[in-house]
């Protein structure tokens, strides 16, 4: 019974480590060129091996990130389970961003930075936080984060997601109807949905024309999921007035693409957040543990919904 991991050495000596004291039955490997490929039943990757189906008894496939959208779930045989990465770095790391952005673009950041590079010293009058309203689109669990991490600002939250959920102190809205309720009182919208076909260009001009005059934009989903074109048009013609994007598509942008020097974009490359060795190899060990004591590890993805 072998864990074989498939990423950088730097992270996998951590993880060595973890695993060495934790489940000193199970054999570590980063060697897939070494391995007996019968034995290796956990598998660590970014991106699906093209050998994949060598690995004839393999119980769980784990993605190093907290999306699976990099792997075709449909080419992983049917009793692997695959699993996405929650552990608590990423959670952390996603709440110092959207917290950062949200701030930003409330204290009209992007604004004075352009004014700063033009030498003009010119205020603008502030909204009070709890004059705004900062909307998610995603309930997960990174989103729940954000919003705990939000609520002693003041601000007034809401969150949209598939199916109906109850959060305390958060309008909580679903379905189609809801996300056009929810769109018409954002005055930030947040973006931390899972990349699905459904989600595929869901930031689009229609949905932007939603949005009240002068909502901004923070997106921390993935970049297929944005029309950068329209985000583009919509910051142009005013109807928005500010965005921080740390996904695009591709990734990185062209030297050349407008959205790196527009003056209302604040823009980061894809840093928002980063799994962590130390934490990332303790959630993958309670996974194990889970597992081999008959239960679904944590983050079990449902192919299904793709997420
Ligand atoms: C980063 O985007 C991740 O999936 O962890």
């Amino acid at each position: 019974m072998t864990f074989l991991f498939n990423s950088d050495a730097k992270r996998g000596a951590i993880f060595a480590d973890a695993f060495a004291q934790a489940l000193p039955g199970i054999p570590f490997s980063m060697d897939a060129a070494s391995v007996d490929p019968d034995a290796v039943r956990y598998l660590i990757t970014w991106t699906v091996p093209a050998d994949l189906p060598r690995y004839r008894n393999l119980e769980i496939l784990f993605s190093i990130g907290a999306g699976v959208d990099q792997f075709n779930l449909a080419a992983i045989p049917q009793p692997v389970k695959v699993v996405r990465m929650v552990e608590d770095g990423i959670v952390r790391m996603m709440q110092e961003y959207v917290l950062l952005a949200a701030l930003a673009l409330h204290r009209n950041l992007p604004a004075y930075l352009d004014r700063q590079r033009q030498g003009v010293w010119s205020p603008i009058a502030q909204t009070p936080a709890q004059d705004r309203r900062i909307g998610i689109l995603g309930l997960g669990m990174l989103a729940q984060a954000v919003l705990e991490r939000l609520k002693p600002f003041g601000f007034q939250l809401s969150g949209w997601s598939r199916s109906p959920r109850a959060l305390d102190g958060v309008t909580c809205y679903h379905g189609a109807a809801g996300l056009e309720a929810m769109l018409a009182e954002t005055n930030i919208l947040v973006c931390l949905l899972p990349l699905t076909p459904e989600t595929r260009g869901f930031l689009n001009a229609a949905l932007f024309a939603r949005l009240p005059q002068g909502a901004a934009l923070i997106h921390v989903g993935r970049g297929p999921q944005l029309d950068q074109t329209a985000l583009l048009a919509a910051l142009d013609s005013g109807h928005l007035s500010s965005a921080m994007i740390d996904v695009t598509d591709p990734e990185p942008l062209s030297a050349d693409h407008p959205l790196w020097r527009h003056p209302k974009i604040i823009l980061t490359p894809h840093v928002a957040s980063v799994t962590q060795p130390e934490t990332a190899a303790r959630a993958v060990i309670d996974s194990i543990r889970l597992h081999l004591s008959g239960h679904d590890p944590i983050g079990l993805v449902d192919r299904a919904r793709g997420y």
